[in-house]
């Protein structure tokens, strides 16, 4: 097995998402030890692993910048738990959900672990003040809950117990993000965490809609499908509520759309070109074509929602989630802190592209582009 000079860490049950989670951490260069009750487990696990990377590798979806060999190489398998934690910075528990077995994994594990170790539990709905109940190693303990499969969804929830230190929930968050999770923070733990709270909301409101018989399941399903998971693939419902529902029933009444959306598109153009001309930025004819088309992929989302489609709102969806996708590229030549910054001032433009276009005045608009220009003049991004 490689060393690692990214740390290693503990998967205890080499089930469905432990091995998710084994491939995240090596993506991110980390080394991994598998552990599990059955021996068989961590065998199919190691295989299983192995073919998916192959694949992944083939299919040119692999995460991290190591090969897929390259990857392999940092896990193994190890069938003593003892020996598994010796030098782990975190270790993350896969274990069925079952309240009993997972407090006896942790009482194990706070008996053998030193002060550093984070103890991590996947539980999908068990209560960390219940969980991690009267461990010495209390503070080092939170819940990061995946959503299945981990590979593919980015987000993690991060539950601490009412004692877990700011610093352990810190830490968990810097991990995640190292191996390219998406991880937000609960602050205080609630049953059902948050994701499945909102999840059964809305299960709960399908039903009482079908049973009511105000829509059939299959056009019930049509509704997400087609609908609302569209919009919830960029934004959350807060954001909607914030940005859209003002501007876009002023826009209705005044039956200002199209105007609305031409000035979108106007105004994206003035700060695409804005951002490739500018004598700060640096950069080669070839990266100014590049960065000339990101303020287009990152606000051609919103411009197309506020765009009439000839071709009818699906076809308009769909381009939504493909420039949501590319808007994700960052710019190329940048050094880390440059894409920061670049970062913080699309994403004040976003939130004015959507405030500013549709529905309010050009003399808001024009005043959002300047200060943008004069933002990029004094940080030479
Ligand atoms: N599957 C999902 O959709 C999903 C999503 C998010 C979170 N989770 C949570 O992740 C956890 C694991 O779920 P899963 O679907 O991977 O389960 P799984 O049944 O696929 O895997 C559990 C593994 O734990 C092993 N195991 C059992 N007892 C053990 C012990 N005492 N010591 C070590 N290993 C032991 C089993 O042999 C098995 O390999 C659960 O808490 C679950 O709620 C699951």
């Amino acid at each position: 097995m490689a060393s690692s000079a990214a740390g290693c860490v503990v998967i205890v049950g080499s089930g469905v998402i432990g091995r998710s989670w084994a491939m995240l951490f090596a993506s991110g260069g980390f080394q991994v030890k598998l552990y599990d009750i059955e021996q068989q487990q961590i065998r199919n696990a190691l295989e299983n692993i192995r073919k998916e990377m192959k694949l992944l590798e083939q299919a040119g979806a692999l995460k991290g910048s190591l090969s897929a060999e390259e990857q392999l190489s940092l896990i193994s398998g190890c069938p003593n738990i003892q020996e598994a934690v010796e030098g782990a910075m975190h270790i993350q528990e896969c274990v069925p959900e079952d309240l009993e077995l997972k407090k006896k994994i942790f009482a194990q594990l706070d008996s053998i672990v030193d002060d550093r170790v984070i103890l991590s539990s996947s539980t999908s709905c068990l209560m960390p003040s219940k969980l991690f109940a009267g461990l010495v190693h209390v503070k080092q303990c939170i819940v990061a809950h995946p959503v299945n499969p981990p590979y593919y969804i980015p987000l993690v929830e991060l539950v601490p117990h009412p004692e877990t230190a700011p610093a352990t929930v810190d830490r968990t968050h810097a991990l995640m993000k190292k191996i390219g999770q998406c991880p937000m923070r609960v602050q205080k733990e609630v049953a059902g965490f948050v994701l499945n709270r909102l999840q059964y909301a809305i299960i709960s409101e399908a039903w009482r809609l079908v049973e009511e018989g105000i829509v059939s399941p299959s056009d019930l399903d049509l509704v997400m499908s087609e609908g609302l998971g569209m919009r919830y693939a960029f934004i959350g419902p807060l954001e909607t509520m914030h940005l859209n529902a003002e501007e876009e029933e002023t826009a209705e009444r005044q039956g200002d759309h199209e105007s609305g959306c031409s000035l979108a598109w106007t105004t994206l153009l003035i700060e695409a070109w804005i951002l490739s001309i500018h004598p700060h930025s640096g950069l080669t004819s070839a990266s100014r074509s590049a960065v000339l088309l990101l303020p287009v992929l990152r606000h051609g989302p919103w411009v197309a929602i506020f765009t009439p489609s000839s071709q009818g709102s699906h076809c308009s969806g769909h381009l939504d989630l493909l420039l949501g996708q590319l808007a994700l590229i960052p710019a190329p030549g940048q050094t880390g802190a440059q894409q920061k910054g670049r970062q913080a001032l699309e994403n004040f433009s976003l939130h004015w592209a959507q405030v500013a276009v549709p529905g309010k005045s050009r003399t808001v608009s024009v005043f959002v582009f300047m200060l943008q220009h004069f933002l990029l003049s004094i940080s030479c991004i």
